[in-house]
């Protein structure tokens, strides 16, 4: 099946779920050709949840023993997608549809994805390689979603008024959507699998970063010492990750997110608040979306905090 789209011209159901023509080849490849090694780490998401914060917290976190001095970080100087790459736009370079030379990587390797549990590449399920999944609420990720995409849409790709994107959203139809089951199939892998898939709140990492970064650094197998947790090793990664100053760095006022792509770095940085989607919503959206919530989430125990 095919429908319009909002942000690319068309979507098409794969496997479940909906994507651009280009990602389906992008998945594809992916399935077919990537190999996964045991300490490959996977950070996964539904786009505009948190991942760009997960990509540089994760970096931070495993590298550390690299990379002991915040002064010249490579985050500092690379933005976080370019050190935790994503498969399906980066290492399958839909421009000539191949994929890139993989070998130059800092080790242990991190990639990015926002491609569903079911669609990743079998290697990734098999091996034992690890996966952290964020989520974000529903209200601010469509709403970070619409904004991102109504500021660089004008000039490239087709958008839609706020209330038609709502509509098509709440059908599941955006761009590797439905999003509640892409949440949904990750929360079930991460309680069959706990030591595989680890699952995280933007929510939550906003309300205890500190907490969360010594349990995604458990969960990788390089828990902080005594001696790096009396230091100011956690508090200078939070600093180092922070939005403040993510958002500040040259590196990620300026350039795009790939060779030739159209994202610029600085449109992954806007507010990083819980609750602007305040700002947005109708009372008959509220309504709308909260009873999708409840149908599709509720019996899986999971639930989300809307406001700060
Ligand atoms: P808003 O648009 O609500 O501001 P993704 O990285 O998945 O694309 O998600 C982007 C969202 O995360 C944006 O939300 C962005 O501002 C926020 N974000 C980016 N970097 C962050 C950071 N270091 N800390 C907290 N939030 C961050």
């Amino acid at each position: 099946p095919r429908e319009k789209g909002w942000i690319t011209p068309y979507l098409y159901l794969f496997q479940g779920f909906w994507y651009s023509s280009t990602e389906i080849q992008a998945i594809n490849t992916f399935q077919n050709q990537f190999q996964a090694k045991d300490n490959d780490v996977v950070i996964a998401s539904v786009p505009k949840s948190g991942t760009t914060w997960l990509k540089a917290l994760t970096f931070a976190i495993l590298h550390r023993q690299y990379f002991p001095s915040l002064e010249n970080h490579p985050l500092l100087i690379f933005n976080p997608h370019e050190l935790v790459p994503p498969f399906e736009f980066v290492i399958y370079d839909e421009i000539n549809g191949q994929t890139h030379d993989l070998s130059k990587m800092p080790k242990p390797r991190i990639f990015g994805t926002h491609v569903p549990f079911t669609s990743l590449a079998k290697s990734i399920k098999e091996t034992d390689c690890k996966i952290i999944y964020i989520c974000r609420n529903l209200f601010d990720t469509f709403v970070s979603t619409w904004v991102f995409v109504n500021k660089i849409m004008p000039k490239f790709l087709p958008t839609l008024p706020l209330e038609e994107a709502f509509e098509r959203y709440c059908e599941g139809i955006i761009g590797f959507g439905p999003s509640w089951n892409h949440i949904l199939d990750y929360w079930k892998e991460s309680i069959a699998r706990p030591k595989k898939v680890l699952f995280l709140k933007y929510e939550d990492l906003k309300e205890n970063v500190h907490f969360n970064v010594k349990k995604i650094a458990e969960f990788l197998g390089c828990p902080f010492t005594k001696e790096e947790e009396n230091s100011e090793v956690i508090e200078n990664i939070i600093k180092l990750c922070s939005f403040e100053k993510m958002k500040e760095l040259k590196v990620n006022k300026s350039g795009t997110m790939g060779k030739g792509r159209i994202v610029e770095n600085k449109y992954f940085f806007r507010k990083a608040e819980i609750g602007d989607w305040v700002n947005y919503f109708s009372p008959s959206m509220v309504e709308k979306l909260s009873k999708i919530i409840e149908e599709k989430l509720s019996r899986s125990g999971l639930s989300f905090r809307v406001y700060d």
